[in-house]
């Protein structure tokens, strides 16, 4: 049973979503990001709509690894416990390789792959203490093969992917499940023009496939799941020559 969670990059997008579903479901929330006035905002709709819910906000930059646990442990206390940590906080990076702006590239790995690490990390510290415990990572299909344009980005989100399915592993006998989610494309404001991108769903859509799946006890979301169950299988395996024409 989830009913404390603490979820990163929940002022927009994707968190956000995931934040208004738990609270639909009768869970508490802490909601962690870097922009503390835009996270009051989320907390203060959250309370309106779901009175019976305690909702807390804390404000982290996953990119501050320190940080994390601190942060993490003051959720707990102000929730009055924890059950599930969602590793969600993320950005893009469209970037030419070898054009002169590796910082950019620099960035989205600290953010999404050691952030993301880091923020597993924390989580487990505490679980293993406590014997029990979700943690959730976001990763994206882009994950299964990379995005001309995004290689950072994409290798950002394998390399994630690869550290939660091997954590699953070796946390599992600590009471600890790790689970995985693949989105595809949902629109939010990580990039422009989401809308225009193949399959694309809406946050709440995808929050609320994502939260079925971890109800479940699923250990890899794909959102939608239909047609990336197919695709994410299939995607591996495309020459380049198509991976190109299609970006
Ligand atoms: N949208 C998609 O199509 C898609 C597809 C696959 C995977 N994803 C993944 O889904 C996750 C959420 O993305 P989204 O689409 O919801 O984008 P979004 O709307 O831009 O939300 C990103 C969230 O991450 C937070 N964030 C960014 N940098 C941070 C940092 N250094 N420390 C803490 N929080 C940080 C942002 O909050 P602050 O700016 O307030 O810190 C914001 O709340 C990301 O990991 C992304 O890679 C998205």
């Amino acid at each position: 049973m989830i009913k404390t969670i603490a979820i990163t990059g929940a002022s927009s997008g994707i968190g956000k979503a995931l934040a208004h579903e738990f609270a639909s479901r009768g869970a508490s929330v802490a909601l962690l990001a870097r922009r503390l006035d835009v996270l009051t905002d989320v907390a203060s709709e959250l309370q309106q709509k779901f009175p019976a819910v305690k909702v807390v906000t804390l404000s982290l930059d996953v990119a501050d690894t320190d940080s994390i646990l601190p942060a993490l442990q003051t959720a707990k206390s102000e929730l009055g416990g924890l059950d599930c940590v969602v590793a969600n906080a993320g950005i893009t990076g469209v970037n030419k390789t070898g054009a002169g702006d590796f910082r950019k590239d620099q960035r989205v790995i600290m953010v999404n792959l050691i952030g993301g690490m880091a923020t597993v990390d924390a989580a487990a510290r505490i679980f293993r203490e406590q014997g029990k415990g979700v943690i959730v990572g976001i990763s994206s299909v882009s994950a299964f093969k990379g995005i001309p344009g995004s290689a950072a980005y994409s290798a950002s989100k394998a390399g994630f992917s690869s550290y939660l399915d091997t954590t699953r592993i070796e946390l599992k006998k600590h009471g600890i499940d790790v689970i995985a989610v693949h989105p595809g494309f949902v629109k939010t404001d990580i990039a422009p023009n989401m809308d225009k991108y193949p399959f694309v769903i809406p946050a709440d859509k995808a929050a609320r496939e994502i939260v079925n799946g971890i109800l479940k006890g699923h250990s890899n979301i794909l959102v939608p799941a239909m047609p990336w169950a197919v695709l994410g299988r299939v995607m591996p395996l495309l020459p380049d020559r198509v991976i190109e024409k299609a970006f």
